[in-house]
């Protein structure tokens, strides 16, 4: 390739999650980037417990398949590391067992949470039937979560490496939600496609959808994309017909939180309505998701739990910033505001407003509320694709075609 041609530059993005010990207390920890407040708040979340991980779960602060996978492998670890009071490795197991099976029930549709809770169960399970001691144990089990991250970015790429290929030269591709490094330990399924066949010079452009109500798409995709220098346009849902009927298109690239031995795929909601219409524009539809995203214990998409969230995250919108005070009068007088800790405005109806103060500066977090207070809502997190719909799955270990992934 000529040196002039551009590369993804992946290097100013975050590592999505990773495990630390506190330099002052000695207290390991679950370190993640806060996905809620990307993508103009970058706060690192430190969780402690197995509780910990589990809410940032459950508010998305960790979120996307193969995250939630290693977020929830390394729950198992900390609950180990720090809430195991066991003095055998009996004991020791007892409490692990019932540790990945909560961690494993916070969210219900990605399979990944529960493969990895699985995967430092067994590991656990091995050791103790190894005779190793409970003290050998417990180190190794975090060693082990830890290689899972590795383990993560290199199955990443192995997917990025096989996708590449499909995508004709200077292609325009269209995504939805984030399947992105934030995503996954890094680098990303769908979006490590797009970093990969765009520094091979396949990808010209890409069109990410906005994915109401949390807009992945809108804060995470086009963050990371505009990090990696690959140029991007923001598109709400509605609007993927209107590039499609215009040619502009070329191929759409997604994730998977659940693939069914027939094929069948669980995604971000609005997938679905993206397969549908790449059929009709006889556009390639790919999903790009690791093995461990394949359940073959469902026969088909009908038996996939679908996540109902909180009616609120339709009803309005969330946004995050750090104020930058104009002049030393509206400084102080946030420093008022902030003075006994986070301070709440209030409404005559509705949206919410926190004012916090941050280090030196003052952080907002605010939710405005958009629909008349009391509307109907239904807010389904996910939705199925058809396998008929499906060109191809992409995973680590090769390019298949849905109806023959049995
Ligand atoms: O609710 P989220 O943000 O966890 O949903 C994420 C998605 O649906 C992603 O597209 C999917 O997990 C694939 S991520 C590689």
């Amino acid at each position: 390739m000529p040196a002039d041609v551009p590369k993804a530059d992946l290097s100013n993005l975050p590592r999505t999650i990773w495990w630390d010990t506190d330099p002052v207390d000695g207290v390991p920890g679950v370190y993640l980037i806060d996905q809620t407040r990307l993508p103009l708040q970058g706060d690192i979340l430190c969780c402690r417990t197995l509780v910990g991980v589990e809410t940032a779960i459950q508010s998305l602060a960790l979120r996307g398949a193969p995250a939630l996978g290693l977020g929830a492998a390394l729950a198992v670890a900390l609950y180990s590391e720090n809430e195991s009071a066991a003095t055998t490795g009996e004991e020791w197991l007892a409490g692990i067992d019932q540790a990945a099976e909560r961690i494993a029930q916070a969210r219900p549709t990605a399979i990944n949470l529960a493969w990895g809770a699985n995967r430092a169960k067994e590991h656990a399970h091995d050791l103790i039937a190894q005779n190793t001691s409970l003290m050998s144990a417990k180190e190794a089990l975090v060693a082990f979560v830890q290689q899972m991250l590795a383990d993560d970015e290199a199955t990443n790429r192995a997917i990025a490496a096989n996708g590449a290929p499909l995508l004709a030269p200077h292609s325009r591709v269209l995504t939805h939600c984030n399947a992105g490094s934030l995503a996954t330990a890094f680098y990303g399924t769908a979006l490590g496609v797009i970093y990969t066949a765009f520094n091979n010079d396949k990808i010209d452009h890409v069109w990410a959808c906005e994915t109401r109500p949390l807009n992945q798409g809108a804060r995470l995709t086009t963050w990371e994309l505009m990090c990696a220098g690959i140029p991007n346009t923001l598109i709400a849902d509605n609007m993927a017909a209107t590039v499609m009927a215009q040619g502009w298109v070329d191929a759409v690239l997604v994730g998977a939180d659940r693939i069914c031995a027939n094929g069948d795929t669980a995604n971000k909601v609005g997938t679905l309505g993206l397969a549908v219409l790449a059929q009709h524009f006889a556009i390639p539809f790919y999903v790009c998701a690791p093995t461990s995203t394949i359940d073959r214990s469902f026969a088909d998409g009908s038996q996939i739990p679908i996540e109902q969230r909180d009616p609120r995250e339709l009803a309005g919108f969330t946004a995050s910033g750090i104020i930058t005070p104009q002049g030393a009068q509206e400084a102080q007088a946030l420093d008022a505001l902030t003075a006994a800790g986070s301070h709440d405005l209030s409404f005559k109806a509705g949206h919410q407003m926190t004012v916090e103060r941050k280090g030196g500066a003052y952080a907002l977090d605010a939710w405005f509320l958009t629909t008349p207070p009391g509307a109907d809502i239904f807010n389904p997190a996910f939705d199925v694709t058809p396998a008929r719909l499906i060109t191809n799955i992409i995973t680590e270990d090769g390019v298949y075609n849905p109806a023959r992934l049995g």
